[in-house]
């Protein structure tokens, strides 16, 4: 069933909001990464279909649902805090109220989420969402509701997101959940399960329903996109026990990759994450080979001494990284790319860390994410290794980090003055009411006055000025 939608401004985002006719109200609002932003939209989705419509509003609710992140100590810091805050307004304000967990945390804490917050009404994870619309009614009931069962292939294909404050230029679709990879730090294969992939034919149609609606650019979502592999449905393990039929015929990311880009030219398409370990040639040379395929790839790296990485189960060494970093750039000359790197992982010594320097200053990121190593309860990091690098050094080495990143990222916008780029423009500037920002292929942020050009256009952008993480032009023309 088509769901009518219900759209109204609010500054420069689109609510789309569905069926009129639903009574309650529902406030949702995500923590951590991509994932977990796409996951809440096909949550939206589901309630929709039970009588829920979405409320920006927390006195309104009478739902709210928080979708959570395990990913460091301080992402669930976050989430407790914020779960004080629903109990001050239900207390003070609406007591009809009920609270309910999503996402990682959820997995993880299970019932003990019942016991340590008592705020909490209701604890979902990752795979069991469809299972909302019965958790509620025991909910209404007046009793707690628990399901965290993870499952073998639930991918939500068939399920049409509600696209939340939406710009209506751009747009997540997820094409694989879980992960298999075991880093040892990391704690998503424990509470995202293992890895399956979704069916392309209906990634394609919701790209080519999204393309209708009109947004211009969508990212293929998933914690290792580049081993994404259809085969028929079931985990990516049990690929090896699939017909010969069904592994001959097989979708992989390359495949799925063209398949997409091939049925909507116009639109821009980005992925994200890439992992090294998996990211293949045939990857590389279908971005190339693709204009509307954006020459941008996050390709987290952790660590650049080879001993760490081994440590956290990275399965590649520093030189096979730079080796797979020397292949893009001489496939794709001017592919912008990203890292994600942790500082102070157990054991790791200053050697180790001018390791991570190095690498830096060889590969001169455009831009990164760094973080301080978090010990995660259950991971073989936690189990194995004891969190022996101090605070201070963790801080010092950070700030070291983070201060090589912005020299690089200073250098690689400098590379755009002069340059006239496309852009496609999103939403208002931050700092001025009067200039769009929007991306360029690269994934640099780009400001420029507003003139006549509106939000979805692909502008062409004359840059004469920059920041590090900020390209300033003016628009010269459409695209
Ligand atoms: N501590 C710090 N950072 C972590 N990440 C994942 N697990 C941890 C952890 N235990 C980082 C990694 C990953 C990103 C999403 O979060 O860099 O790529
Ligand atoms: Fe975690 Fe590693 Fe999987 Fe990324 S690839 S989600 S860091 S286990």
């Amino acid at each position: 069933m088509e769901k009518i939608i219900d759209e109204n401004k609010q500054g420069n985002q689109l609510v789309l909001d569905p069926l009129k006719s639903n009574t309650k109200k529902l406030f949702i609002e995500s923590y951590g990464c991509q994932m977990n932003f796409s996951d809440s939209e096909i949550v939206a989705s589901i309630l929709a279909d039970n009588g829920y419509n979405t409320t920006t509003n927390l006195e309104d609710a009478d739902l709210v649902l928080v979708n959570t992140c395990s990913i460091r100590d301080k992402a669930e810091q976050t989430v407790r805090k914020r779960l004080e805050k629903y109990n001050a307004v239900k207390r003070q304000s609406n007591p009809k109220m009920k609270v309910g967990v999503l996402g990682c945390m959820a997995e993880r804490l299970k019932s003990k989420f019942l016991e340590e917050e008592k705020i909490v009404d209701l604890v979902v994870g990752p795979d069991a969402y469809k299972d909302l619309p019965n958790l509620l009614s025991e909910v209404e009931d007046g009793r707690n509701a628990v399901n965290v069962i993870l499952s073998k292939d639930e991918t939500y294909g068939d399920i049409s997101p509600v696209r939340l404050q939406s710009n209506g230029v751009t747009a997540f679709v997820s094409i694989t959940r879980g992960c298999d990879n075991m880093c040892t730090f990391c704690v998503v294969p424990f509470t995202r399960g293992r890895e399956r992939s979704r069916d392309p034919q209906s990634i394609l149609s919701e790209v080519n329903d999204l393309a209708n609606k009109g947004f211009k650019e969508i990212t293929l979502l998933g914690q290792n996109v580049d081993s994404y592999l259809w085969y028929g449905g079931g985990l990516k393990k049990d690929f090896d026990k699939a017909s010969e039929m069904e592994q001959v015929t097989a979708t992989n990311f390359a495949a799925l990759l063209t398949l997409v880009a091939e049925a909507q030219p116009k639109m821009r398409v980005r992925f994200s994450t890439s992992n090294p370990q998996d990211m293949k040639m045939d990857v590389v040379k279908t971005i190339a080979k693709h204009q509307n395929i954006c020459n941008y790839i996050h390709l987290p790296v952790q660590s650049g001494s080879t001993r760490i990485l081994k440590e956290m189960n990275r399965q590649h060494t520093r030189e096979e990284y730079m080796a797979l970093i020397d292949n893009i750039r001489q496939i794709i000359p001017d592919c912008a790319i990203s890292q994600d790197i942790i500082t102070g992982f157990p054991t790791e010594t200053e050697e180790d860390h001018q390791d991570t320097l190095s690498l830096m200053d060889y590969v001169k990121y455009d831009f990164g994410f760094m973080f301080k190593y978090s010990e995660r309860p259950g991971t073989t990091a936690s189990r194995k290794l004891k969190d022996d690098v101090s605070e201070e050094t963790k801080k010092r080495r950070l700030q070291e980090i983070v201060d090589l990143q912005q020299k690089h990222s200073a250098f690689r916008t400098k590379q755009f003055l002069g340059k006239t780029l496309e852009v496609l423009i999103e939403k208002t500037s931050k700092k001025n009411e009067d200039e769009w920002s929007g991306r360029t292929p690269q994934n640099t942020v780009t400001v420029f006055p507003k003139e006549n050009y509106k939000i979805g256009d692909f502008v062409l952008v004359k840059i004469t000025d920059c920041t590090s993480a900020t390209l300033i032009g003016e628009a010269v023309g459409y695209s």
